[in-house]
């Protein structure tokens, strides 16, 4: 290896992710350089035989092939791996260099990180990457926070190694400290809500309707060429269509029935809770990966609460499919929102200085959960920055009156029936309390009073009360 090798970028951590976006930036014409302890991922990126990429077995001689200050980004699996790197780092950069955490870090670390580093003199950005292997390769969305002024110097780069939407990169600075992390966890919750409607659609799709996959694949196929266009419904098209070679039937369905989740998911509901921001949907989605783990409780369950042996509706076909598009609708515009009005809130809580309508606008391209409705949402944000909730959105407002009656329909068949469709209900029912002036917690209220003496407020009466509610004067 020559000596003299000086690069603008250095990766740590060469799984494929990391690999993929240095080949990104590489592309770019920007000198890269990479180190893992794992060798053999540091030879095959010297495999790779490119001029601009080198890969180094030492974190010294990784560092000293960098120029200064350095600017170096970490893509190793979340927690305490990231610590201990950052730590190994700091023994051999200098102040004033950048680190870059690029993984699914959990904001909180990110936060700790943000404010230890400053106080070390590092510039620290927790950045958010989303679009998989292939985004990494061909143009992620990019989601950075933290320190500002190492964002100025980084984003020349980023913005080159960004997906396009409308000629305009997919990466902005989201705010301070933890804010990009914040963002990418959102992104991630949104991402969980929408998989498991469209779990729940196929199984609308499979078990009410009785569609063979093939109709199934043009159903979702027809819905990616309108209002519902997006990454998820577009790879949910071609896992209908994809057979192992030399078999005829989809891969899909010898696929066990059994969901994985690396956790970004669940500090979504969690953050929400933390800042009582309700998220049903998502709530949901992390909840029915949970219970799809439960194989065998659900085998024995199965036996002893049998479904009837036809959960087929009496219904006309393409008249109903019309009808699950405006629940998809419906309940995917909820999905967003319910994330949406979380961000807004942690913007307050947190004072990230969050740009809800930027988020919308490099969310547009590049990451899991593009898709045409994220025009809508830039829309609404844009016109007003102060918008607390999307559904006050004139625009939105039209769209999900139009579509209630499909999810009404959608919903009430299925509970008739015995199909669950958690997200789906969820999102209804989210709407109708949403748009009550006056919610049953009255009563909650009243009980709590009751056994715990916590007090209650009154209507028209400032101050707070309490009843000895035995003494019933009937
Ligand atoms: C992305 C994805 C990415 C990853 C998820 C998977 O935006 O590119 O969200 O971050 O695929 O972390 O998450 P689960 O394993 O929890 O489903």
């Amino acid at each position: 290896m020559e000596n003299n090798y000086q690069s603008t970028f250095g990766m740590i951590g060469l799984g494929t992710m990391g690999s993929n976006l240095l080949q990104n930036i590489a592309d770019q014409g920007y000198n890269c350089s990479g180190y893992d302890n794992d060798i053999n991922k540091v030879e095959q990126l010297n495999n790779l035989n490119r001029q601009n990429i080198k890969g180094f077995a030492t974190i010294n001689d990784f560092v000293n092939s960098l120029k200064s200050p350095k600017t170096i980004m970490l893509l190793v699996p979340a927690g305490k791996i990231v610590d201990i790197v950052i730590n190994e780092l700091l023994g051999v950069i200098n102040k004033g260099d950048i680190i870059i955490d690029g993984g699914n870090s959990h904001f909180i670390d990110t936060e700790r990180r943000s404010k230890d580093l400053e106080r070390k003199g590092f510039h620290f950005i927790g950045m958010g990457v989303s679009g998989g292997e292939e985004g990494a390769r061909k143009g992620p969305s990019m989601m950075p926070g933290g320190d500002a002024q190492a964002y100025k110097t980084i984003q020349p780069i980023l913005e080159k190694i960004a997906a396009k939407d409308n000629g305009e990169p997919t990466v902005a600075y989201m705010g301070n400290r933890s804010a990009g992390h914040f963002v990418k966890m959102v992104h991630n919750g949104i991402e969980y809500a929408i998989m498991q409607l469209l779990s729940e659609t196929y199984q609308v799709l499979k078990k009410g309707l009785e569609l063979n996959d093939e109709d199934i694949h043009d159903v979702f196929d027809t819905w990616n060429q309108g209002r519902l266009q997006s990454y998820l419904i577009e790879i949910t098209t071609d896992i209908f269509k994809y057979k192992k070679p030399g078999e005829n039937h989809l891969l899909l369905n010898d696929i066990k029935d059994e969901a994985k989740a690396k956790g970004t998911g669940k500090w979504t509901s969690q953050a929400a809770m933390d800042l009582s921001v309700p998220v049903p949907i998502i709530d949901i989605a992390v909840s029915m990966r949970d219970l799809s783990k439960y194989k065998d409780l659900r085998t024995q369950a199965a036996t002893l609460y049998p479904h009837a042996n036809n959960l087929k509706y009496e219904v006309d076909k393409d008249d109903y499919i019309n009808k699950l598009e405006q629940a998809f609708y419906f309940a995917m515009v909820s999905a967003y929102a319910q994330g949406m009005h979380l961000l807004y809130c942690a913007n307050i809580e947190y004072d990230y200085k969050l740009n809800l309508d930027l988020i919308a606008k490099i969310w547009r391209g590049g990451c899991i959960i593009r898709s045409e409705f994220l025009e809508d949402i830039y829309r609404a944000y844009k016109k007003d920055h102060e918008l607390e909730h999307l559904f006050l959105d004139d625009a939105i407002h039209k769209n999900l009156i139009e579509s209630t009656s499909g999810i009404r329909t959608v919903v009430s068949d299925a509970v008739c029936h015995g199909v669950a469709l958690p997200a789906y209900s969820a999102a209804l029912g989210y709407f109708d309390n949403f748009r009550t002036k006056n919610m049953p917690s009255n009563l909650i209220q009243a009980q709590r009073d009751y056994f715990g003496s916590h007090t209650y407020e009154l209507i028209g009466e400032e101050g707070v009360f309490h009843t000895e509610w035995k003494n019933i004067n009937s």
